[in-house]
């Protein structure tokens, strides 16, 4: 392998593969004292390829230990994205008696069908694990659980527990359309309902969806949400996440009024608002007592994912981030923050009180290793003005993010932040983050890594997530405004994972 390019580009603390590309995550549920995480993977070249599930585990969901490829793909019969399941009462008659089995339902892709021009590509199938997710075998006799109706794009089943109903339920895309499927074996399904139409963000095919019920933070009301991954038609081009807020009867899927009009004003709703947050989906089986939502996203985007600067491997993760719906008056927002688990790898801490002034060092020329940091601050008594960061190092790099108060939105712009020349589709135009008017107050949370930045504004708000390329790694940090800034609470963790 390259060094150089291990040394400046591989992630301190985001999920990669050793060799070969990696897209989506799939599969990911908690057994047995492990985070499993499954993800699409092409093991013999760096671009996409016939599509195996690469695994990795992690105690944490920091630090992962890549395992042997869980799933190998038979001849033209590409294994694409799907959930796993903890079948805790053997409902599927696949256990074996000693454990729970775990069963993955993901899409099984024909190339040869493909290649041939044929509709029905796209079929679901399942398999099982008897040794809590290490080891697999595919349904050979009962596959496929779900046949083509006759869909082009039918595909990424999210099948979970749903506790309300005591049912499994499977969320699939078909085309630009969700349709739900439930079950009570995991082997026979039946259709329920089809939910999108005239709904949402339409540019391009739905994929990965997701679906599950949530409390609203602080009360005891609960509602689902359905996160529908699409591509491309993202929110600054290219793929992106865009989710619903609704009820669930056990078969149909409803918007929720209020959550319908803000999808009709805003045209859609994303759980990111940056390019590189793609095909995010939850974790099944997180215990009751800990109660999170777990997301994790591909960090990258189809526009440029097979031509980003790297040879070895392709494509990380996000971090792991906890979901939350909050309700403001009618309001509901998803709320996303970084796993908690983060803050046991801080290394080293700087804090200041207070700063002031129209341009501010927040951290000198190496003062603190950007390659694995977190960055937390709060902005006070705000102008219609611009306030932006910028990210920088000794070969001239640079990336500017921040908060255009005159105009209302958060940005990130890697224009100038090292290569970008692989694609044009890379860097312009900058990425934006559209506020619902000008803020008197801002909170940052910034996790930094060799190659991506992920802002998490006023608590998850509103997120946004890149990634960069750069010649030299970033040594400092500051911000500048032309009016004066007041910054509070500054806190500077250097990782050490
Ligand atoms: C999303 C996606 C999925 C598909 C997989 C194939 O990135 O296109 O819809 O299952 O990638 O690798």
């Amino acid at each position: 392998s390259n060094t150089a390019e291990e040394q400046m580009y591989r992630p301190n603390f985001h999920f990669t593969p050793k060799k070969g590309w990696m897209n989506d995550p799939n599969g990911m549920f908690f057994a047995n004292g492990y985070y499993h995480l499954f993800y699409q993977h092409y093991p013999d070249g760096n671009t996409w390829g016939p599509m195996h599930w690469g695994h990795a585990i992690s105690k944490d969901l920091i630090k992962w230990e890549e395992q042997p490829i869980a799933l190998y793909p038979d001849k033209d019969k590409y294994i694409f994205s799907g959930s796993a399941v903890v079948d805790t009462h053997n409902t599927s008659g696949l256990g074996t008696g000693k454990t729970a089995p775990i069963v993955a339902i993901y899409t099984l892709h024909d190339m040869a069908k493909e290649k041939a021009g044929k509709i029905d590509v796209e079929q679901q199938d399942i398999a099982f694990s008897n040794d809590n997710g290490f080891t697999w075998q595919k349904f050979e006799e009962g596959n496929p659980v779900v046949k083509n109706p006759g869909i082009r794009d039918f595909r990424d089943p999210k099948v979970s527990w749903d506790e309300t109903h005591k049912q499994w339920i499977m969320a699939l895309a078909a085309q630009d359309r969700i349709h739900f499927y439930k079950s009570s074996n995991l082997k026979n399904w039946e259709f329920a309902s089809e939910f999108g139409k005239n709904i949402g963000a339409h540019g391009g095919v739905w994929e990965c969806p997701d679906f599950f019920e949530i409390k609203v933070e602080g009360t005891k009301e609960k509602k689902w949400i359905l996160i529908v991954n699409l591509n491309p038609g993202g929110p600054n081009g290219g793929s992106g996440v865009q989710y619903f807020v609704g009820d669930f009867d056990g078969k149909t899927f409803t918007m929720d009024t209020s959550f319908a009009e803000r999808v009709k004003n805003e045209k859609a709703v994303w759980a990111d608002y940056g390019k590189d947050n793609y095909a995010g989906v939850t974790w099944n089986n997180v215990p009751t007592s800990d109660g999170r939502r777990l997301f994790i996203g591909w960090m990258s985007n189809w526009e440029y994912a097979q031509q980003v600067p790297t040879t070895t491997w392709r494509s990380s993760t996000t971090i792991p981030r906890e979901l939350k719906l909050v309700k403001k008056g009618n309001y509901y927002n998803l709320v996303s923050t970084p796993v908690k688990e983060i803050n046991n790898y801080v290394a080293k801490t700087i804090k200041a009180k207070s700063l002031n002034g129209k341009e501010i060092n927040l951290i000198e020329s190496g003062k603190a290793d950007l390659t694995q940091a977190v960055v937390s601050l709060d902005l006070k008594n705000l102008k219609q003005e611009d306030y932006t960061f910028t990210l920088s190092n000794t070969n001239g790099e640079s990336l500017n993010f921040g908060l255009n108060n005159k105009e209302n939105y958060l940005f990130v712009d890697r224009s100038k932040a090292g290569k970008i020349d692989f694609s044009d589709k890379f860097a312009l135009p900058v990425s934006k983050a559209f506020l619902e008017g000008s803020q008197k107050s801002a909170a940052f949370k910034i996790i930094l890594d060799k190659t991506s930045i992920e802002i998490f504004y006023n608590n998850g708000e509103k997120v946004m997530t890149e990634i960069f390329f750069l010649n030299k790694t970033f040594t400092s940090l500051s911000i500048a405004s032309k009016e004066k800034i007041e910054v509070n609470n500054l806190i500077i963790q250097e990782l050490n994972v």
